[in-house]
């Protein structure tokens, strides 16, 4: 149910070339990237000259989850009329929300539909591999889908039988490359891993028997987002390419936190994100 009392299937739909009309009404040029944040991740703040809209506004609905603020602001890196123009969405829609598939999906089709050449996705995940330490910046190499809405009808075994699908484009590469040299630069900026990451379900966190069967088929970190947009992408021009903040990691004898912890790693690693970001924005 939403805060409204209303069933999440009830919420009206809007179609991303609708969204993508009221966005040029406002804002009639077309961002060089576009970023949707996830769970307390805050990056790119005090764009020049920037419009804000609401999600209310843009999709006809806000997300009710703490630490997304369900907003889109569209501005320049710089003062320049040729610095780089970015797209932050703050928030996103979630399936453990009770959203449809095409709910979820809402803001990346917006971002296709809108011509917007390069996205970058964040969320908040846990931690599978035991190299990886709260507060990680991971880049998803590769994704593994066990949350569309297929599966419910097929079940999960050919979600689990099927090889992860690789994240090959030039962003990632850049977001390697950038992350690499930023690490090399700064002693502060700890070295980005990189990764598998699985999305579920939820809105559960996973059972033991879970984890032990998404470390056998050698997944690196587990959230409920972002393979949404990464399949949306995939048969776009768009490229997409995401990172995951590591706000726990699966340890027998480490104890989990809830939703303020997350909030909290989330925090210090998106001081990091922003240096990545607005990096990887500037060079060519
Ligand atoms: N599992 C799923 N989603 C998450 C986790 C996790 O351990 N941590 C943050 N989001």
């Amino acid at each position: 149910m939403s805060k409204e009392g209303k069933s999440m299937t009830e919420v009206i739909q809007i179609s991303a070339a609708e969204a993508v009309s009221r966005i040029r009404k406002t804002y009639p040029v077309i961002p060089d990237a576009a970023v949707i944040l996830g769970s307390g991740v805050n990056v790119l703040e005090g764009l020049q000259n920037s419009i804000v809209l609401s999600y209310t506004d843009l999709f006809g609905h806000a997300p009710s989850v703490a630490g997304h603020s369900g907003t889109l602001t569209i501005g320049r890196l710089g003062s320049g009329a040729s610095d780089p123009l970015v797209a932050v969405f703050r928030g996103r829609f979630h399936l453990y929300e009770g959203y449809s598939w095409d709910m979820v999906s809402l803001g990346a089709r917006t971002v296709v539909e809108w011509g917007v050449p390069n996205l970058f996705v964040t969320n908040a995940a846990g931690g599978l591999n035991l190299d990886f330490n709260v507060g990680d910046l991971m880049v998803l190499t590769g994704y593994r889908d066990h949350l569309s809405p297929k599966w419910k009808s097929e079940g999960l075994l050919p979600a689990v039988m099927a090889p992860a699908t690789v994240c090959a484009n030039k962003q990632t590469e850049k977001l390697l490359t950038v992350g690499a040299k930023l690490a090399g630069e700064d002693s502060r900026f700890r070295a980005l891993k990189q990764g598998v990451y699985a999305g579920l379900l939820g809105p559960s966190y996973e059972t033991m028997a879970e984890i032990d069967m998404l470390r056998k088929l050698n997944c690196d970190a587990v959230g409920m987002s972002t393979v949404p947009e990464l399949l949306v992408c995939q048969s776009s021009k768009t490229a997409c390419c995401a990172v995951s903040v590591i706000t726990n990691v699966w340890k027998p004898d480490e104890v989990m936190g809830g939703h303020e912890e997350v909030l909290e790693a989330s925090k210090a690693a998106s001081r990091r994100l922003d240096l990545l970001f607005r990096r990887i924005l500037v060079e060519k």
